[in-house]
């Protein structure tokens, strides 16, 4: 009896685990998926007024991205696209 439950809380952690790592990966896959405008427009804002394209130049874009990723905790990838985005529309 006591290996029966056991095996079955074994086999539930395994399910839990495969669940929790399966959401895990569709979640970045979306975040990868999403295009600099739509990071920029979900992340930016968080903290502040969402900044104009216009606003800075395109130097001063690179060092605002490298500021505002550790700030905004997004990957290196993610704040390339949003850097990208704002360097291309201004
Ligand atoms: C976690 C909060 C947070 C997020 C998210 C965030 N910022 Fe900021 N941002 C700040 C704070 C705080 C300041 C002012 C102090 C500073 O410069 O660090 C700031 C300042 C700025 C400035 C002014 C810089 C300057 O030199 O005057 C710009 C432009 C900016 N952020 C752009 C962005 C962009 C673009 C994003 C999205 C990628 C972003 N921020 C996301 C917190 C955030």
């Amino acid at each position: 009896m006591k290996k029966l439950i056991l095996i079955s809380a074994l086999s539930l952690s395994v399910t839990a685990l495969a669940i929790y790592s399966s959401s895990c990966t569709s979640q970045r896959e979306i975040a990868a998926q999403k295009s600099g405008a739509e990071l920029w427009g979900q992340n930016c804002i968080r903290c502040h007024n969402i900044p104009s394209p216009a606003a800075y130049s395109d130097v001063e874009w690179e060092t605002i991205g490298l500021h505002m990723k550790e700030r905004a905790n997004m990957t290196k990838e993610q704040i390339d696209k949003v850097v990208m985005f704002l360097q291309t529309v201004n």
